[in-house]
C-alpha cells in the first residue's frame, strides 16, 4: 500500500467511525503503519470536511514527513503501541460514549456476547489513567492488551487495533455494542457473563 493509498484509507475509516457516532466532535483518533512510516488522523480538524489529504504522514518518533496539519494530539500513543507489539498495524482510539462510560467507573467490561470471545479475545480491560498526549497512554494500554485487542482508557475513552484498519475498526464497533447491550441489561437486573469453560471451548473452536 503506498501512503496515498494509507491516507485514503484512514480518512475512510475516519469518516466512517463519525458517522457511526464512535467519535463526537472532533475526538477520536486513527493510523495506520507500514513498518516504517505511520498514518495518522490530524489534531481537532472536523470529520465533516477532512480529506485524505489532511492525514499526517510522521516516523514513530515525531518526524512530520508531509501533511499540512499538526499530527493527532495522541500520536505517541499510537507510536507506543506500534513499538512494542509489531503484529499490529492500525490503531483506532474512539470516544463512544457506552464504552467510555465503563471507563469512567473503572470497570472492564465483561465477557457477555459471542462476539466479545472472536473480536476482543474476552473482556475488554481497563488501562490505568495516564496524561493524554504522553506515551505513557500506550505503554498502560500495551499492560492490558495481552491476548486481547481492545482495551479501555480510564477516564478517556476505548483502543482497538488489528493487523489491519477493518479489523481494527470492527473491534471498536464490537466493544461499543458489548458495552450498550451490558448497560442495558444490566437495568434489568443481574448480568450472566460466559463461563470460563464455554470461553475456552469458543477459543478452541
Ligand atoms: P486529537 O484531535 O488530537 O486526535 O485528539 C482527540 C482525542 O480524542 C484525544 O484523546
Amino acid at each position: 500500500m503506498t501512503i496515498e493509498e494509507m491516507k485514503q484509507e484512514v480518512c475512510d475509516y475516519a469518516k466512517q467511525s463519525y458517522s457511526e457516532k464512535l467519535f463526537a466532535g472532533t475526538s477520536g483518533n486513527l493510523s495506520l503503519f507500514n513498518g516504517d512510516t505511520m498514518v495518522i488522523t490530524p489534531t481537532s480538524v472536523a470529520y465533516e470536511t477532512i480529506t485524505a489529504s489532511d492525514m499526517v504522514a510522521m516516523k514513530l518518533d515525531g518526524t512530520v514527513l508531509n501533511g499540512k496539519y499538526q499530527p493527532s494530539s495522541e500520536w505517541r500513543m499510537h507510536a507506543a503501541i506500534y513499538e512494542a507489539k509489531p503484529d499490529v498495524r492500525a490503531i483506532i482510539h474512539t470516544h463512544s460514549p457506552y464504552a467510555t462510560a465503563f471507563a469512567v467507573n473503572h470497570k472492564n467490561i465483561p465477557t457477555i456476547l459471542i462476539e466479545m470471545v472472536p473480536f476482543l479475545g474476552g473482556d475488554v480491560p481497563l488501562a490505568e489513567f495516564a496524561v493524554p498526549g504522553t506515551k505513557e497512554v500506550g505503554l498502560e494500554a500495551v499492560k492490558v492488551l495481552t491476548e486481547r485487542t481492545g482495551c479501555l482508557l480510564a477516564n478517556h475513552g476505548v483502543l482497538t487495533v488489528g493487523d489491519t484498519l477493518a479489523r481494527a475498526h470492527i473491534r471498536a464497533v464490537y466493544v461499543e455494542d458489548a458495552a450498550k447491550i451490558c448497560s442495558i441489561a444490566m437495568g434489568h437486573g443481574d448480568i450472566v457473563t460466559i463461563s470460563e469453560e464455554h470461553i475456552s471451548a469458543m477459543r478452541g473452536k
